[in-house]
């Protein structure tokens, strides 16, 4: 989701019941609590989360060069029908399909289209949303057609590592700066970028709750992670500058210096005890 640039914390007068209220500095002081989510809610979370994991491997298998992306999301729309459940993005904000799908130095919501063909050596970033029992699920995965590049190999890899290094840092009383300073440092360190204008964010009856989840922050800031928060994460690292733009298109977010990018997403739910990714299979 787009990043707006208000931060939020736990206001100190209502941290109890999980209200926070908006940065003074951006004058305005409005409580919004973050949604918890009880045991048996994250259970149906998860049973609906996993439609999504299931439907990125299809997809992923019948990736292969001279297939437009149109069909990619028509393949999608259908597994998604026959596990009865709606496409969550399709109608959001206008957006016209079920799925996104962003090729090269397209880091996210790219729209599908029939004219569109995938090509050996395409980085492809495939990201879906469900709706189902009320509730959202949402992943993406970042994979190579064909024979890729070593740097795209490796522009991949550290992504996914990436959001394997913010789900360590997932759990009670870490804090969110935490999780964001996770995937920068690791990214810049590997001399990659993280994109400033796009971030994660939690999800359950809505599909983009608070908080915001930035890839970019310091450790031991932010807002106190606690059982029942559903976060969804999603490392967006460019190989060049961090800057990106969006096309005429009003969707599709490209690089500004046209070089490759990758995305991961994954939901991961806040327990008594530490996390549970809700997307993995
Ligand atoms: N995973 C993306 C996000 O959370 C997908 C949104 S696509 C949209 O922003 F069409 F629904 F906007
Ligand atoms: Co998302």
């Amino acid at each position: 989701m787009r990043f707006s640039r208000i931060s939020v914390r736990l206001s100190k007068k209502n941290s109890s019941n999980l209200s926070y209220e908006k940065e003074k500095g951006a004058g305005i002081s409005e409580k919004q609590p973050i949604e918890l989510k009880t045991v048996s809610e994250i259970r149906l979370m998860k049973e609906v989360a996993q439609a999504v994991p299931k439907i990125l491997k299809k997809l992923q298998e019948s990736l292969k060069p001279g297939i437009s992306t149109k069909h990619l999301d028509d393949l999608a729309f259908k597994e998604i029908d026959r596990m009865g459940m709606k496409p969550a993005f399709l109608g959001y904000r206008g957006y016209p399909s079920s799925t996104c799908i962003s090729i090269n130095n397209e880091l996210v919501h790219g729209i599908p289209k029939a004219d569109r063909i995938i090509k050996e050596g395409d980085l492809v970033s495939i990201d879906i949303g469900v709706f189902h029992h009320g509730f959202y699920g949402d992943a993406a995965i970042t994979c190579g057609v064909g024979e890729i590049s070593a740097e795209a190999k490796r522009l991949i890899e550290i992504t996914r590592q990436a959001l394997d290094k913010a789900i360590e840092k997932v759990r009670p009383d870490n804090r969110l700066g935490d999780v964001s300073w996770a995937i920068q440092s690791f990214v810049e360190k590997s001399g990659y970028s993280v994109v400033r204008d796009y971030v994660g964010h939690g999800i359950g009856r809505k599909l983009h709750e608070d908080p915001q989840i930035p890839n970019f922050g310091e450790a031991n800031t932010g807002i106190r992670l606690m059982p029942g928060m559903v976060l969804a994460i999603e490392p967006m690292v460019n190989a060049g500058d961090w800057k990106v733009k969006t096309l005429d298109d009003g969707w599709t977010v490209v690089t500004s210096d046209g070089r490759l990018c990758a995305h991961f997403e994954h939901m991961v739910a806040i327990t008594e005890k530490g996390c549970e990714v809700l997307t993995r299979i």
